[in-house]
């Protein structure tokens, strides 16, 4: 077994048992990079503090950066021996600086040390996702463009409702991504970064040593994004997860929206709707139907919605009976985390191409159009309200109609002044059949207002 940070009030060796079950190095390990620079900053302010001579901690500076450049390049040897990644890098440090490793800890706890390293993974992740995020909200606006003038059935409770743009069908998930980005950006904004809780306590190093030897290291580092704040309460600085639970929150809201937006197309790619086709490079097939072509993609994103709010109710339950201040449930915050970071990056990625290779079967659509004359029949009413009929006789006018034409099998379109007058002496069929049209029924619904809608930057 790799050596510990603790031992020496322990009488005996710990149970491989505990160590196997108590370990987190097999996930936490990603956090590598970021416990080197928590590192960085630490040394720093021990130097300052006269903990460490400056022959001491050029060394220990040395032999951090060849482990951020190891773990950079991919070649830093993780010790699954190791209870956890503080751990691991701080015996690889001791090979380098021998004895010298046993000053590293001074005022210094792990409690303190994995939410630092948490945040600082947190709010990179949160920029990849940011990104991703625009990525797609300028391919749905891509296609929104390209099919500016086409309409689709709207649909309320999945039935025919009225007409609508695909390009406003488009949009509107443009508009949840808006969303979704606005709250990743608040959430990494709101991440304020604090060094020197130790393990419940503080230490007793002054802040202004912490101050000061932090920002030298962002500067150094030219880290931009960063905010420190002197720890202001060090109890709720170690066992504070509010900002993994704000992540999970939004990741599942915004997986949310992927999962609607993924059931929509795998309805409209079904034989009944065959409005939209799927790119074969984005589909799946069966092992023993040869014909069969499923969005199994699609279906995968409506179904890791479950995985990501399960994460987010996993943290919740952890944390909720928790006393203050640090207690090792609080290892388990990173397995969720990981999961949902790794579940919408994946997502984003994909659907980001799915949709732009995204066939639209405008005939289809059309003929959808063409075959429901219902979708006209608000229309209609604001036909006759416009002609001095109160709306409830209009939409009782235009209900009759609808059931008179669906019950006879005969197009409204097809019916001359005589047989409308039975349902209002209003209706003209020569006005009406100008009224039916797509791109006039659209157009007539002026209280909307559209902006040029852009991705966020
Ligand atoms: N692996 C631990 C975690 O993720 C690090 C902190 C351990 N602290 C302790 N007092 N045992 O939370």
């Amino acid at each position: 077994m790799a050596k510990k940070l603790w031992g020496g009030r322990f009488g005996k060796k710990t149970d491989p048992l505990v160590e196997e079950f108590t370990k987190s190095i097999h996930y936490d390990y990603k956090l590598a990079e970021y416990d080197v620079y928590g590192s960085l900053m630490h040394i720093k302010i021990l130097k300052k503090a006269d903990f460490l001579s400056i022959t001491e901690y050029n060394k220990l500076h040395k032999a951090f950066s060849n482990i951020l450049d190891k773990i950079k390049s991919g070649t830093f040897k993780y010790d699954n021996a190791c209870e956890d990644i503080h751990t691991n890098i701080q015996n690889v440090l001791e090979k380098e600086v021998k004895s010298l490793v046993l000053k590293l800890h001074t005022a210094r706890s792990r409690n303190d040390q994995v939410v630092f390293d948490l945040k600082m993974f947190s709010k990179d992740k949160l920029l990849d996702i940011r990104e991703l995020c625009l990525n797609l909200q300028k391919t749905l606006l891509e296609m929104a463009k390209e099919n500016i003038d086409i309409t689709i059935p709207g649909y309320t409770h999945l039935q025919h409702a009225q007409l609508v743009y695909l390009s406003d069908y488009l949009r509107s998930y443009c508009n949840m991504l808006n969303r979704d980005y606005k709250r990743l950006y608040t959430l990494s904004d709101n991440i304020k970064f604090t060094l020197g809780a130790g393990a419940l306590a503080g230490a007793p190093i002054s802040s202004k040593f912490y101050n000061e030897a932090i920002k030298e290291v962002i500067k150094e580092l030219d880290f931009k994004e960063i905010q420190f704040e002197a720890v202001e309460n060090s109890l709720d600085t170690v066992s504070d997860r509010d900002f993994v639970i704000e992540i999970l929150s939004a990741l599942s809201i915004m997986g949310m929206h992927l999962s609607r937006l993924s059931e929509d197309l795998i309805i409209w790619s079904t034989k009944e709707f065959g409005f939209v086709e799927i790119d074969d490079a984005f589909a799946t097939g069966s092992s023993l139907m040869p014909q069969k072509k499923n969005p199994d993609v699609l279906e995968l994103i409506r179904g890791y919605s479950g995985v990501l709010y399960g994460n987010l109710v996993s943290v919740l339950t952890t944390m909720k009976g928790l006393p203050l201040t640090y207690n090792r449930d609080m290892q388990l915050d990173k397995p969720p985390l990981f999961s949902s970071f790794e579940i919408i990056e994946k997502e984003l990625k994909v659907l980001e191409k799915l949709i732009a290779t995204l066939k639209w079967n405008k005939k289809t659509i059309a003929k959808a159009i063409e075959n429901d004359e219902t979708l006209y029949a608000t229309d209609l009413v604001y036909y006759l309200i416009g002609k001095g009929e109160p709306f409830k006789n209009a939409h009782d006018s235009v209900g009759k109609l609808v059931r008179y034409s669906l019950n006879k099998n005969k197009k409204i379109k097809e019916m001359n002044d005589l047989e409308l007058k039975q349902f209002s002496d209003k209706l003209k069929h020569s006005e009406i059949i100008k009224l039916m049209d797509p791109l006039v029924s659209v157009k007539s619904r002026i209280s909307v207002k559209r902006k040029n809608l852009k991705p966020r930057t």
